[in-house]
């Protein structure tokens, strides 16, 4: 049986190559896209995300529009120097024909886990605004999802906005600290496995030529993508972070992963760091004391992982 899952998200050249594997994978069934500001603005990352289950064939996938700005930090500028002013590698699309959904993230997110109680997994790919909104309207949600699966954090590695932390997580640390502390099961897909996995020069031109419009679009919208990695990070390839996310529900075995109760530091220099207490049996009480249990990836089959993500796109 396929897993419903809702896509959050912030489009985004790489949370557009998640979507793209989630719909091209029948493991999955994308039950609605709700948006986020990140990459982009929130109005923008709602555009795109209709663009994308418009150009996918698939206008029937609900968009929902979400938060504008975080819980509490200021709303940071835009991601446009990493994936383009348009947020999709600069490349023109025309605007959709559909419009969002009549609700607000949050109330779509509530709705559609109570009207399958058990059943829907998350995946957010952006800052986790409207998750920690749709906790705050409805706290049992947390024993009705099947799982969350947060691509975001760094455990063991440094961050990529700061040395503390990674983008989707300071863009809201509050709302991050509150995902990570509900009893709900989640799982940290972060920085320590998905710079691992290297999407190489000579791996998007295999997709590009393998005949397969969709793989064709992804090699065109991730170019401003791939030349902000070689510019920043030396990298003649791209880091894999959102389909990382998506790779995980589709197959938990391509990682390796520890647990334990996971805070995220909201203010001062180090905002936005997820930091994991490993040790085992501390005697002192302290915040981490009687939180839930995070599973986060720490390791990752990334050969495999990689031959997933174009088994599915170019079939
Ligand atoms: O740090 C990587 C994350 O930040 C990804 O979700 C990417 O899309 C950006 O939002
Ligand atoms: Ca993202």
């Amino acid at each position: 049986m396929s897993k419903k899952v809702i896509i959050d998200t912030d489009p985004g050249v790489d949370d557009a190559m998640a979507i793209l594997l989630a719909l091209k994978s029948p493991e999955i069934e994308l039950v609605g896209l709700t948006t986020i500001y990140g990459n982009v603005y929130t109005d923008l990352a709602t555009q795109n995300a209709l663009r994308l289950v418009e150009l996918t064939g698939r206008p029937d996938i609900p968009v929902a529009h979400g938060a504008e700005s975080p819980l509490l930090a200021p709303l940071g500028p835009a991601a446009d120097f990493v994936h383009g002013w348009d947020g999709l590698g600069n490349i023109n699309l025309p605007p959709p024909q559909g419009r969002a959904v009549d609700r607000p993230a949050a109330q779509f997110i509530v709705e559609t886990v109570m009207a399958y109680p058990g059943e829907i997994t998350l995946v957010p790919i952006g800052p986790l605004t409207n998750l920690a909104l749709a906790l705050a309207l409805e706290p049992r949600i947390a024993d009705h999802v099947a799982e969350v699966v947060v691509m975001g954090g760094a455990a063991t590695v440094n961050g990529n906005v700061t040395p503390a932390a990674e983008a989707n997580i300071i863009n809201d640390p509050h709302a991050a600290d509150m995902v990570f502390t509900a009893a709900w099961p989640v799982t940290m897909v972060g920085l320590d496995v998905t710079m691992q996995i290297i999407m190489t020069d000579d791996y998007m031109l295999a997709l590009k030529t393998s005949g397969s419009p969709m793989a064709e679009f992804i090699y065109t919208i991730s170019r401003f993508y791939r030349d902000f990695h070689y510019d920043t990070h030396g990298l003649a390839g791209m880091h894999t972070h959102d389909p990382s996310a998506i790779a995980y529900v589709l197959d938990p075995t391509l990682f390796t992963t520890v647990r334990g109760p996971l805070r995220v530091v909201t203010e001062g220099i180090a905002a936005g760091q997820t930091l994991l207490d490993r040790r085992q049996n501390w005697r002192q009480p302290n915040a981490w004391t009687g939180q839930p249990m995070v599973n986060v990836c720490l390791g990752a089959d990334a050969e495999r992982l990689l031959a997933l993500y174009r088994e599915r796109i170019t079939a």
